[in-house]
């Protein structure tokens, strides 16, 4: 009877879980999605705890958990994101390498024969895939932070020593397997280090540029960890939870190796076919020419079709509450406004989303890269706020660029294009940007918000309605 309701609970919580990644793809329903994940947590959670034994130190430690968890999310500014991301999945797995070790010492169920060997490859394999996560992902965050270099480290013939760790960890399998005594834990514990060091090297290996899909990667490989951890316990709902972690991480690097023209499996293998980047030789001549928000303010009024494209430093300004008041003033004068969002632009998968729903920006004027980059043509006026790579011409046309054939806003082709940012500084990539210097091209220098404020003001002002004739 117990089993039943534990049963029945393990499905209710996998739909929901399947519910909530449905409706998280879409802004509109992405906080639906955020409760039913919640609500099928709560019951997987409850449903385990009613057949666990142990009730102080469960208590105990998912009250601490909860407590971490609680203060870290809500103290985590946005643009720290991908760091928390990164953390989070390294947790999932050491979690996974604990489950492991324990199993081994201390296997969940009684096993005899030919389970034996199935366990310990159970073992094997989400230790492998466990302590590679925890360790990738900790490189992840320190790139993330600045501690090492975020740019690509190349040992080297780092090919042959990559190759060398996967036999050693292959040819471990053997003993962990058949010997007995102390031999197997030997093993297990001999891969964990080699497994833990390919971590470390695959990630040092990969750029900055692609540590957004390294993260989103990671994250494929701790629900990897989570369903091994499920083969390992008999835990179907883990197994399930894992799966969908797992499949949904890996569509997601896919995508944003789309994104950024980035090859899928040199990702994957950790940096294989990385070329020394950032090779350009094309010097950027020219000068930039800067601007004031009372000018910005005369392009906007002059202008019928306008295209705000966002990036990072929209997000650390904390422009998007302005930028939306400016957006509802000029519809509201009849002019098209309309946001154009390259899929990388941020540090985290659809940041400029997030912010922008966050703002009550309608979503049938958010459009992605692909469907706004045939418009700028037709586009009188862009304005580009605190995005920088993802406008960068380079990518199109220096095939020396760090960032050659990652696809872009090609918002040079408006008839102008007004940059607010705070300095000439290059963007994530670390790559100049020769948009800057176009001739259509004007700077607004300053803190984004503190331009777009200036520019709301005085859009308000110079548009508020007329005072009434008073008729003596
Ligand atoms: P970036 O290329 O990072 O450029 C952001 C620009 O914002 C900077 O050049 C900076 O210039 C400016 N900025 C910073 N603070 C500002 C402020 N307070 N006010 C005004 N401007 C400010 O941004 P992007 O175009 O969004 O491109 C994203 C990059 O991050 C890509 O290279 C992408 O691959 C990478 N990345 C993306 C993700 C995901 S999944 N989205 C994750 C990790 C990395 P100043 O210093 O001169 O102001």
């Amino acid at each position: 009877m117990e089993n039943n309701l534990v049963t029945t609970a393990y499905i209710v919580a996998s739909a929901l879980f399947i519910l909530s990644l449905a409706g998280l793809s879409q802004p509109e329903t992405a906080k639906r999605g955020n409760l039913l994940g919640i609500l099928g947590m709560a019951i997987a959670f409850a449903a385990t705890a009613a057949i666990s034994q142990g009730y102080p130190i469960q208590i105990g430690s998912i009250g601490l958990g909860v407590l971490v968890g609680v203060l870290a999310a809500s103290r985590v500014a946005m643009t720290d994101m991908p760091e928390m991301v990164a953390l989070l999945n390294s947790f999932v797995g050491l979690a996974a390498v604990l489950v492991g070790f324990a199993e081994y010492l201390q296997p969940s169920a009684a096993l005899s024969g030919g389970d034996v060997i199935v366990h310990r490859v159970e073992i094997y394999i989400g230790v492998f895939i466990g302590i590679v996560t925890f360790t990738g992902s900790m490189i992840a965050v320190a790139k993330l932070r600045g501690w090492v270099p975020s740019r690509a480290v190349l040992l080297p013939a780092r090919h042959v020593l990559t190759l060398g760790m996967l036999g050693a960890i292959a040819a471990l399998g053997f003993p962990f397997l058949t010997a007995t005594g102390d031999v197997p834990m030997i093993a297990l514990g001999a891969m964990t280090a080699i497994a833990g060091i390919f971590g470390i090297v695959i990630v040092m290996a990969i750029g900055g540029a692609d540590m957004a899909v390294v993260i989103s990667l990671l994250n494929s490989y701790s629900g990897l960890a989570s369903a091994a951890a499920g083969f390992m316990l008999n835990n179907d709902l883990l197994i399930i939870t894992g799966a969908l972690v797992g499949s949904s991480g890996a569509i997601l690097s896919y995508i944003m190796c789309k994104g950024m023209n980035r090859s899928f499996i040199n990702v994957v293998l950790g940096g294989f076919g990385e070329t020394a980047s950032g090779t350009s030789k094309t010097a950027i001549e020219g000068s930039a020419t800067s601007t004031s928000t009372g000018d910005v303010v005369d392009l906007l009024d002059n202008a019928q079709n306008v295209v705000i494209v966002p990036g990072y430093g929209m997000a650390v300004a904390q422009a998007q509450h302005a930028v939306a008041e400016i957006t509802r003033l000029l519809r509201s004068q009849g002019k098209q406004v309309r946001f154009g969002i390259h899929p990388v632009a941020g540090r985290m998968p659809g940041h400029m989303n997030v912010l922008l729903a966050e703002a009550n920006v309608p979503y049938d004027i958010v459009l992605e890269m692909d469907e706004i980059n045939d418009d700028f043509p037709h586009t009188d006026l862009v304005l580009v706020i605190g995005a920088n790579d993802t406008v960068n011409p380079s990518a199109k046309y220096d095939p020396g660029s760090a960032i050659a054939g990652m696809p872009v806003m090609e918002v040079w082709e408006a008839s102008t294009v007004v940059v607010l940012k705070r300095g000439m500084s290059s963007g994530y990539a670390g790559v100049e940007n020769p948009l800057f210097f176009n001739e259509n091209t004007l700077m607004l220098f300053g803190d984004a918000k503190t331009n777009v404020n200036g520019i709301l003001a005085q859009l308000s002002t110079t548009n508020a309605p007329a005072p009434a004739l008073s008729v003596a």
